[in-house]
């Protein structure tokens, strides 16, 4: 099958031309630069499939866009699917898949290096080593262990990142609608948000962005956290009110702050800014902060994770065209 792939990078090419080699070379891929839009849903022209990431809009418009030319599958290379219209999706009979679980560790390691890099200041110590300033003002940090740390969202990821803090000596508490004695086995304990928020001195978010967890670290959840306390999120830039996160850290209500995602990462992350200005002026704001630790959206960044998206995905075009269902196909409820 003819499959146009969005917003490919060196890696993806890599990574998928080698699985769908191993895999026979059944799909003829022809990569794109451009994000998925209803604009650029034309370079798909003549392919049976599209292959999409996180910020890639696949929204009604880009949908009937890729409709009108006879597509009928989306395969995103992301477990999340906050990007996707599914009601237009449905209605236009374009089926949705997805990479449900690649490396849930890659991501919580990732969050585990943003809580100790800001914790311990690793990025700032590394600058001042090598100008020869070997002073220790300024980087100071807590003993991780014995600390409280709040998962709110206790899935792949969150059990993933949970087992990595019960082996540093936290005390582990989870919110989650949905609780799995998954948790409770490794030694984990669920709580209530509010608890949550009231107790933890680190609070890290792996819970789907949804209509219902838009911003649910908005000032109302800010102020209920512990003065000084750290926040991580590397889920979804939506599910933090990012403005009120700027108040907070102002006002030092929140100690530190590690991002790897942000709510209007789109145009930013993934591309090469540094010779142009840039626009956004929240996400400028929070570079300011020396109490603040921004990656661009790297917490799926292993050889290992990029190997499973590849595979996963290869295996979901190749189920489409076989028995005409992808392997992991999204089903929505709305
Ligand atoms: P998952 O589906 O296994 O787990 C999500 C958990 O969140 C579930 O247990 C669910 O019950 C819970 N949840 C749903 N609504 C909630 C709410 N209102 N409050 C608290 N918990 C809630 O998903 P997985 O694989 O653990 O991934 C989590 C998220 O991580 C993805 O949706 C995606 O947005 C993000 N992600 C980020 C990556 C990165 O590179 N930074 C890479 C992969 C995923």
């Amino acid at each position: 099958m003819k499959v146009a792939v969005f917003s490919a990078k060196p890696h993806d090419r890599r990574f998928l031309d080698a699985a769908n080699a191993a895999a026979g070379g059944r799909h003829e891929l022809i990569y794109f630069d451009a994000h998925l839009t209803a604009d650029t849903a034309l370079l798909a022209d003549g392919a049976g499939a599209v292959c999409a990431f996180v910020n890639d809009h696949v929204d009604r418009a880009a949908l009937s866009a890729l409709g009108s030319r006879g597509i009928s599958l989306v395969a995103l290379r992301s477990a999340g699917f906050n990007n996707v219209d599914f009601r237009a999706a449905d209605e236009l009979g374009i089926a949705i898949a997805r990479v449900p679980a690649y490396s849930p560790e890659a991501v919580a390691e990732h969050t585990a290096a943003l809580i100790l890099s800001l914790n311990r200041k690793i990025h700032r110590a590394y600058a001042r080593v090598r100008e020869g300033n070997f002073t220790l003002d300024g980087l100071l940090g807590f003993t991780i262990s014995g600390r409280t740390v709040g998962i709110v969202g206790a899935g792949r990821i969150g059990i993933a990142f949970a087992r990595i803090m019960l082996g540093f000596g936290c005390e582990v508490i989870a919110y989650d609608p949905f609780p799995s004695p998954e948790l409770e086995a490794l030694g984990g304990r669920y709580v209530s948000l509010e608890e949550l928020l009231k107790n933890s001195d680190i609070v890290s978010l792996h819970c789907p962005l949804t209509a219902g967890t838009r911003h649910l670290i908005d000032a109302d959840a800010l102020g209920k956290m512990k003065l000084g306390a750290m926040l991580i999120n590397t889920s979804r830039g939506g599910v933090v009110d990012t403005r009120a996160l700027i108040a907070a850290l102002k006002s030092s209500r929140i100690g530190q702050v590690g991002l790897d995602v942000y709510e209007e990462e789109e145009g930013l992350f993934f591309e090469d800014m540094s010779g142009r200005a840039i626009g956004d002026d929240v996400f400028a704001r929070l570079l300011t902060f020396p109490n603040v630790l921004i990656t661009g959206h790297q917490g799926f960044f292993t050889a290992e994770a990029l190997t499973a998206i590849a595979e996963t995905t290869i295996a979901n075009l190749t189920a489409f065209e076989d028995q005409g269902r992808p392997l992991h196909s999204v089903v929505f409820t709305y």
